[in-house]
């Protein structure tokens, strides 16, 4: 049977890229999108997964909004040298038709998870400011749902927001601390893997062949972000593959190689956002803020060509 799955997300890119993976995924039933700031603010995010969606014709897709702003403070902004100013590569995209329903993302992923004791997995691919307050809301979400597969972290690699952290811990790390110290099964799928998953431009031009409508706005929306990738880092051709890295987990766990350790997220100073596996040190001598922590289970290697090969297998004719 299909994995029912909620995406919390911030449209975005690769956000869309993840999306669409997901939905052209027969292992996979999509029951709802829920939006969060990050690439863009929470109302384009909005807006970006209604028009994903009606581009998909699945309009029959709940989305929920959710919070416009980190837990401890104000949103940051967005980063449209990323994602273009409209979140999608500057597609300039007509305005959705369909509109979110009434509920608030935290509620409405509370009340699928309780509905469905264990069958829910949640894929968090933006900040966790959502997520985070879904569990304030209801505490046994944490015994309720199938497992948690977010995009975030890096562990034993640098960040890319920072030095130190990824953008979507560095967007909210308190948000981020609470949902890696729930106790709940939770796979970080972070840098420490999408960084060696690289899609180059051979990949998108099979895309832009594609008849699929949903390979061919990919094709549309890539070339910003490629262009963001090719800037910082000399010598890349194409993009690292984020979040689909998140929707392929989930598909194939075998893909990746993990290690599970408890985990902090630093929230003062410049390594805010930056999350640290207890590692380096004996049980004995494990500092207090890592003990009684829950153990990650962090992804460390990838099968990179095979998880490409997977993703763009579902919306591409073959190589
Ligand atoms: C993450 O940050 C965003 O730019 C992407 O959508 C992805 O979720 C990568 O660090
Ligand atoms: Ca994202």
């Amino acid at each position: 049977m299909a994995q029912k799955m909620i995406i919390d997300t911030d449209p975005g890119v690769d956000d869309a890229m993840a999306i669409f993976f997901a939905l052209r995924s027969p292992e996979l039933d999509v029951i709802g999108l829920t939006t969060v700031f990050g690439n863009v603010h929470t109302d384009l995010a909005t807006t970006n997964a209604l028009r994903l969606l009606e581009i998909a014709g699945r309009t029959d897709i709940p989305v929920a909004k959710g919070a416009d702003d980190p837990l401890a403070g104000p949103f940051k902004g967005p980063v449209p040298f990323v994602h273009g100013d409209d979140g999608q590569g500057n597609a300039n995209l007509p305005a959705p038709r369909s509109r979110p329903i009434d509920q608030p993302a935290a509620a409405f992923i509370v009340e699928q998870i309780m509905a469905a004791p264990g069958e829910i997995t949640l894929v968090p691919i933006g900040p966790l400011t959502n997520i985070a307050l879904a569990l304030r809301l209801e505490p046994r979400i944490a015994q309720n749902v199938k497992q948690v597969v977010l995009m975030g972290g890096n562990a034993l690699c640098p960040g890319n927001a920072t030095p130190a952290a990824e953008a979507n811990i560095h967007n909210d790390p308190e948000a981020a601390d609470i949902v890696f110290g729930a106790g709940w099964p939770v796979t970080m799928v972070g840098l420490d893997v999408t960084h060696q998953v690289n899609m180059t431009p051979e990949h998108f031009e099979r895309y832009a062949a594609s008849p699929d409508p949903l390979a061919q706005h990919i094709a549309r929306i890539v070339p910003h972000y490629r262009a963001y990738f090719e800037r910082a880092n000399p010598g890349m051709r194409g993009i690292y593959v984020h979040d689909s890295s998140a929707i392929a987990y989930v598909i194939d766990p075998t893909l990746f190689e993990t290690r599970q350790w408890p985990l902090r997220v630093e929230t003062q100073g410049f390594s805010r956002g930056k999350t640290w596996p207890a590692i380096g040190t004996g049980a004995e001598q494990l500092p207090a803020a890592w003990r009684n922590r829950p153990p990650v289970n962090v992804c460390v290697g990838v099968d990179a060509k095979r998880l490409i090969a997977l993703e763009t297998g579902r919306l591409t004719q073959p190589a």
